[in-house]
Parts: C-alpha cells; sequence; structure tokens
C-alpha cells in the first residue's frame, strides 16, 4: 500500500500521526532536560546495560500520550515491552537512546518514537533535546532536520567517509568482530565515530554529517526511526547479509548506495558478516 500523508492515522484530536510524533517527542524532550543537570538514579539491567528513573518516566509519559491520541494502536518500548511491532498500528519507543550518556553527563542522546504498520515504518521521529534537533521522516514524504529537507553524504568511495559504529548490547562476539572489521578497513576509512546513540548515529548518516553507519546488531526501538529516516534521505539500510533491514534485522549498515557498495565488497568474508543466531530467530534480543 502506498502512504500519502494523508492516509497517514489521524489522531482523536485530528492531527496526523507525524506532527503527533513530534509534538510528543517535543514534550518528552522536556522531561530530558528537566532531568538533565539533576541526579538520576540508575539501574542495572544487564550485562553493560543500564537504565535510569527518567527512562522509565519518559517512556511512561510518550505511551499515554500516544495511547490518548490513538487509543486503538499498540505501543512497544524499550523499558516495557508491549505489542507485537510486526503486527498492525504499534508505536515504537525508545525513551533515552543513549542512556549512558545522559547518565554520565554527556550531552548525545535523543528520543525514538516511530509509528509502524505491520513491521513497516512509516512515521520516524529522532528528538535531540540538547541541540533542539528533531530528524524526521513519513514514508514517501522524505527526511528533515526541523524544517530542512535533508540527504546523505555524496561521496563515492570509504576512504573519504567518516563512518559511526557503536558496540553493540548483543553478543560479545559482535562487538569482537566490530573492531575487527574497523581494523581492517582502516586506513581505507577516514574517520570514525562511536558517540553512543545508534539512533542520532543513523540520524547523522540521513543528515550527511557521518557517511555511514554500521552496527552488529540493534533493537527495532534503537533503529526503528533511523530506518525511516536513511531511506526517506536517499541512502539504503541493510542487515550484514546484504538484505533489507526490517526492525529485527540482522545487524545494520546505513549509507548511500555507494559507499554501501564499497563497504559489502571490502568487508566480504569478515567475521561481522557472518549471520548471528538472530538469522534464523528473528526476535532475539
Ligand atoms: C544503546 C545505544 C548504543 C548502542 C547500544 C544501544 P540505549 O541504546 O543506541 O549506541 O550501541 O546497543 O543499546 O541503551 O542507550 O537506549
Ligand atoms: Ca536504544
Ligand atoms: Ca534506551
Amino acid at each position: 500500500m502506498s502512504y500519502k500523508l494523508g492516509n497517514l492515522p489521524m489522531s482523536e484530536g485530528g492531527k496526523n500521526a507525524w506532527d503527533i510524533a513530534m509534538e510528543v517527542s517535543r514534550q518528552a524532550g522536556g522531561i530530558l532536560m528537566h532531568w538533565w543537570p539533576k541526579t538520576k538514579q540508575v539501574f542495572n539491567k544487564g550485562l553493560a546495560d543500564i537504565v535510569t528513573n527518567v527512562d522509565r518516566e519518559c517512556e511512561d509519559f510518550i505511551r499515554g500520550e500516544l495511547k490518548n491520541h490513538f487509543p486503538s494502536h499498540g505501543t512497544f518500548g524499550e523499558e516495557g515491552f508491549g505489542d507485537d511491532p510486526n503486527e498492525g498500528w504499534v508505536w515504537v519507543i525508545d525513551p533515552i537512546d543513549g542512556t549512558r550518556n545522559f547518565a554520565a553527563g554527556i550531552p548525545h542522546f535523543s528520543i525514538v518514537v516511530a509509528l509502524v504498520k505491520d513491521g513497516d515504518v512509516v512515521v520516524g521521529v529522532n528528538y535531540d533535546p540538547i541541540h533542539g534537533e528533531m530528524f524526521h521522516a513519513a514514508i514517501y514524504q522524505g527526511a528533515f532536520l526541523n524544517d530542512e529537507r535533508i540527504r546523505v553524504s555524496n561521496k563515492l568511495k570509504l576512504e573519504y567517509a567518516s563512518c559511526g559504529f557503536d558496540p553493540s548490547n548483543g553478543p560479545a562476539e559482535g562487538t569482537r568482530s566490530t573492531l575487527q572489521v574497523v581494523r581492517k578497513l582502516w586506513p581505507y576509512l577516514n574517520t570514525t565515530r562511536t558517540l553512543g546513540s545508534s539512533a542520532l548515529g543513523l540520524s547523522y548518516v540521513a543528515a550527511g554529517r557521518s557517511d555511514i553507519y554500521i552496527n552488529h546488531r540493534l533493537q527495532p526501538y534503537d533503529q526503528a526511526a533511523g530506518l525511516l529516516l536513511v531511506e526517506e534521505a536517499g541512502g539504503i539500510v541493510t542487515d550484514r547479509q546484504g538484505y533489507r533491514a526490517r526492525l529485527y534485522s540482522d545487524g545494520i549498515i546505513a549509507a548511500s548506495s555507494p559507499l554501501h557498495h564499497d563497504f559489502m565488497n571490502l568487508t566480504k568474508s569478515t567475521p561481522w558478516r557472518r549471520p548471528s543466531s538472530r538469522a534464523n530467530n528473528p526476535k532475539e534480543t
């Protein structure tokens, strides 16, 4: 089905889902900014994985608002999970992407709010409240940073490229092989960035600030907005096998088409490109 702006679901109050996603993200940004200078409670969720009281408060707020605006839609968020994002209309939420940065006082984190229809992202919003930067896209409508249209980089060769990557929260082998792949590519890369927010890493590719972003394994809430932002900005986003990435893709490579092609060629037969267990178990976290 092809969506036009008018085909996006309308809220109870008659606003389209794209506007609501931005409105709610901006309000949630207010919660993050309220807490930013204050002491936060930090809890361990698992190996190398933390959550703060602010992640929870922010996710509850976003869910509540979206439920008021779209009572029939599901929600799926990092801290409370919820409905299956591959079935029907579901809002996918990451209340803070870059929690570690947020908790440590590093001003690089964002909020993800994306609307998904049967697993396809139709609205993707990634809001960085520190810098007042709203990255947003709706399917077939383009990608924007605040009011400006954005496009992926026009560099043609990886050797001129800035490559973003983060260690993933998946199996340790993923992070090891990520470091190996970067080492193998060097010096056929101009530079790298590890900024601690994969959602912003993907948004920066959409905006042409970064030329390529790779991650061995992300979760649906990390990448939901980025999948649409990069495609609507003219780029391509695949898994590590080269298939179009979806919410539970086995890894992610986001770039312009020439850089993606270059990366796939140069990394052929590296351990990083081998499928992980998620390839056979698509909902493995
Ligand atoms: C994390 C960030 C990070 C990525 C991790 C994610 P969180 O999200 O996106 O860049 O490397 O895999 O878990 O935990 O800050 O929402
Ligand atoms: Ca995240
Ligand atoms: Ca998070």
